[in-house]
């Protein structure tokens, strides 16, 4: 088996130019999956909202469910990395009440870490949970939590007034503390230049090539996401959705058809006690599976 990852791998990986391979996960088969499949780190998302709730946003996930969705995770993971989600307002309201929320997702959770969406403004927020012993991901660029004030899903840093914001955002979350960072939705060139101005390993989904690893949303790369929103670096790998609605519509009609379920899929009992039960039956029926010598 191999050796769990660790913020120290995580360094390491940055200083050997490993990228990292980081996915959603939300649920125990999916983080089973992706431990076989060697991936690096799970992000047990407040994407979960969307992706597994029906939301329309990220904003309605709470602590509860956070911890649900993060138990099932980490039970799955011996090797992964797994970060939780810290959901909207968990840490915005007061450095306690960040340091309580980030305990439940590593106490309650099994999480290894936490993630803060945010750059300088959440930066106190952060070095609070980091000062508590916990291993904090900052999160900058588009921030789903903030939709609102950002005008909707926009790519962030596009121009060089806005890269240099993220750029100070990402060094203070450095000095707060935060063991790696993740950057949304920004052109490649502004997630190189941040990537080049901090030590930590700067981690991207929709940033381009020129970061230290990648995160996707699984519901996204296995074609299971029901929703509109299908961002430009979306590479699908699956129709895991036209599967299961193909095999859901195969099993409807199988039992209006009548061909589900067949004698294979029925107990056997001995002929003898078939026929002593069939002789009180008064409805019509399909013949009762035979025991057979195999089934004894
Ligand atoms: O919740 C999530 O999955 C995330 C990613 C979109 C970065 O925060």
């Amino acid at each position: 088996m191999s050796k769990k990852v660790t913020t120290a791998t995580l360094q390491s990986y940055k200083r050997r130019g490993r990228s990292a391979v980081f996915l959603t996960a939300y649920d125990y088969p999916t983080a089973t999956f992706a431990e076989r499949a060697g991936v690096d780190m799970l992000l047990v998302g407040d994407s979960a909202a969307m992706t597994v709730l029906g939301h329309s946003s990220t904003v309605g996930i709470g602590m509860e469910e956070m911890i649900v969705f993060s138990k099932a995770v980490s039970y799955a993971c011996q090797t992964a990395f797994v970060v939780g989600d810290m959901p909207f307002l968990s840490y915005q309201v007061s450095a306690e009440e960040a340091i309580r929320n980030a305990g439940a997702l590593v106490a309650g959770g099994g999480c290894d870490a936490v993630k803060c969406e945010g750059g300088r403004r959440v930066a106190n927020r952060i070095a609070a949970i980091v000062d508590a012993g916990i291993p904090v991901m900052g999160h900058i660029g588009l921030t789903p939590q903030n939709l609102g004030q950002l005008g909707g899903y926009r790519v962030q840093g596009k121009s060089l007034q806005t890269a240099e914001v993220l750029v100070n955002d990402a060094l203070a979350l450095e000095s707060a503390g935060a063991f790696a960072i993740l950057v949304e939705a920004v052109p490649a060139v502004t997630a190189a230049l941040i990537r080049e101005r901090v030590t930590v390993p700067v981690y991207g989904i929709g940033a381009g090539p020129h970061v230290d690893g990648q995160l996707v949303i699984s519901h996204d790369i296995l074609g299971s996401f029901v929703g509109e929103i299908e961002p430009r670096f979306v590479k699908r790998y699956a129709d895991v959705g036209g599967t299961v609605e193909k095999a859901f519509r195969s099993y409807a009609a199988d039992v209006r058809d009548g061909s589900f379920p067949g004698p294979e899929h029925c107990y056997p009992i001995p002929p003898d006690e078939a026929s002593s039960i069939e002789r009180l039956l008064v409805g019509k029926r399909k013949q009762t599976p035979q025991l057979q010598e195999t089934d004894r």
